[in-house]
């Protein structure tokens, strides 16, 4: 067993870990590779997290897998990465089923290629009875649009009276938000140094924990994500209180 995966302490894991997989490019480029090939490596790195994840018992992880500026991307990088996601998920579908893991989507799903948006709503399916991680991917994703729909459907509520301003609060933002379903991250972990959000669950994102690395994503291993969780549970955290009301 992993010297790390020892130091966990089981009474304090996260129930929500979201990841930017950021370094793919970077890693291909250090290795004389196409950008291609370091996306491809970035789906072992994929296969690492979820089998840690489902090791110590987190229950949601979200990925941040491709974000509407991504679009803007090559043609050609755009278009690998969707055939690198309709192989991933047809090679990995066996893993899912043997490690219970379901598998959700948020973002404009609706925007992605016929064959990818198709593959995605299969896998969806097929997994919906697994009861273990609910692994989400993020797929033409932006937050900021997710809080612009989430506002044009409550004013909407408010021009039927169906709602008064006065109702318009946190929970009832939560609940117009893809992830209505799903609790905040408490741990957010970002690859290869950068030190942004990105347009990532910027409203779920309030409280939650940051942990930055250096590693580029394809080279993420169980024992990083051990390393983010560690570092986790060595916070304190205050939600706007002090430290000794926590320890109360
Ligand atoms: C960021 O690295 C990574 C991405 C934009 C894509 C991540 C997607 C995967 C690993 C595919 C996983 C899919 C499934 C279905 C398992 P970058 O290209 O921005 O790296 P750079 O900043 O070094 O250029």
């Amino acid at each position: 067993m992993s010297l790390l995966l020892k130091n966990i302490n089981t009474d304090k894991i996260p129930q929500h870990i979201a990841v930017v997989m950021d370094g793919n490019g970077r890693w291909a480029k250090n290795n004389g590779l196409l950008r291609a090939i370091g996306h491809k490596s970035g789906v072992k790195a994929v296969r690492e997290v979820v089998q840690a994840c489902n090791d110590i018992g987190v229950k949601h992880l979200t990925l941040y897998t491709f974000s509407t500026e991504n679009w803007n991307r090559p043609k050609v990088e755009v278009n690998a990465l969707m055939e690198l996601m309709v192989d991933s998920l047809t090679k990995e579908l066996a893993g899912f089923m043997k490690n219970n893991v379901k598998i959700l989507t948020i973002g404009d799903t609706e925007d992605l290629p016929k064959r990818c948006k198709r593959k995605f709503a299969d896998v969806v399916a097929m997994t919906a009875n697994n009861s273990g991680l609910n692994l989400i991917f993020a797929l033409s994703y932006s937050s900021r649009k997710e809080i612009t729909s989430a506002v044009k459907a409550i004013a909407e509520a408010v021009l039927k009276n169906e709602i008064s301003p006065e109702e318009i609060n946190s929970e009832l933002i939560d609940k117009h938000l893809y992830t209505s379903a799903i609790p905040d991250p408490e741990l957010l972990i970002r690859t290869s140094g950068e030190l942004r959000i990105s347009n990532f669950l910027l409203w779920q994102l309030a409280y939650s924990e940051l942990y930055f690395t250096p590693v580029l994503w394809p080279d993420f291993k169980k024992d990083d994500l051990y390393a983010a969780v560690i570092d986790y549970q060595q916070r304190e955290r205050r939600f706007g209180k002090t430290s000794e009301q926590i320890k109360k």
